[in-house]
């Protein structure tokens, strides 16, 4: 059995107030038993959450880092600085790194093994564009993804990385994929991990990202190879982002 996880990524957004109010409705709520939850706030609000956070059984992610442990990098940050705030784990990969931030998949494979390096756990984000889609590549183009990070590895690193699959389409569009379309791809993605290691397969978590919401939570989690949620605009509400907590059971 897999351990559902769920996991905020709150992007470019949030405040002091936002990490008090999930600070405070953490510490009032009872939490499913056997369930994982990851808050991803932007750099500045990191510490505050770490503190906010402190008494809840909530793990603290970044939303990205620097491939570099040090130097001359003006406004990046090391994976070594953000073991020193508590964080245990970290996208690579967003699709919009990677549109807005031209990183390639070597960008990327270099931050995954930068984060695992100090001992971070990544969460790889895979997905494709709506033209990618409609031109029939989804299941290249996101195996590509995966495999160029993955295959690189050692065993024992594979188990320590998450994947997240996040269609470019439905993220922030309020146009989620179906549980079947999401299920379709999260089940190749599964079956392309067998090639490596079929135990590490069934035990490697896969998260759907994509306007996941409180309403459509419970029914994209019901698929047999969705593990969880990275959830952006739906875990800047409290409220909604611990109602797909709740959903996740
Ligand atoms: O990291 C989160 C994903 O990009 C999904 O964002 O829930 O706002 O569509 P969204």
């Amino acid at each position: 059995m897999r351990t559902p996880l769920i996991a905020g990524n709150w992007k470019m957004n949030g405040s002091h107030a936002l990490v008090d109010a999930f600070g405070r409705a953490f510490a009032d709520t009872a939490l499913p038993d056997s369930l994982d939850v990851i808050v991803l706030p932007p750099f500045p609000y990191l510490d505050a959450a770490r503190r906010a956070l402190a008494d809840v059984s909530v793990q603290l992610g970044a939303q990205t880092l620097n491939p570099s442990h040090a130097g001359a990098h003006t406004g990046e940050v090391s994976g070594r600085m953000l073991q020193e705030f508590g964080v245990e784990h970290v996208l690579v990969g967003h699709s919009e790194r990677r549109a807005l931030y031209r990183e390639t998949d070597d960008d990327v494979y270099d931050r995954l093994l930068a984060a695992l390096s100090v001992g971070i756990q990544p969460i790889l984000c895979v997905g494709e564009t709506l033209e990618e889609r409609d031109a029939g590549h989804t299941f290249d183009v996101v195996l590509r993804q995966v495999g160029h990070a993955l295959a690189p590895l050692e065993p024992e690193q594979r188990a320590r990385v998450t994947i997240a699959y996040e269609p470019v389409w439905a993220i922030g569009t309020g146009r989620t994929a179906t549980p079947e379309q999401a299920q379709d791809v999260m089940a190749a993605i599964r079956e392309y991990q067998s090639g490596f290691d079929p135990d590490l397969a069934q035990a490697m978590r896969l998260l759907y990202g994509g306007s996941m919401s409180a309403a459509n939570a419970a029914e994209l989690l019901a698929q047999p190879d969705i593990d969880g949620g990275l959830v952006g605009g739906a875990s800047l509400k409290v409220d909604d982002f611990l109602a797909i907590c709740h959903s996740a059971r």
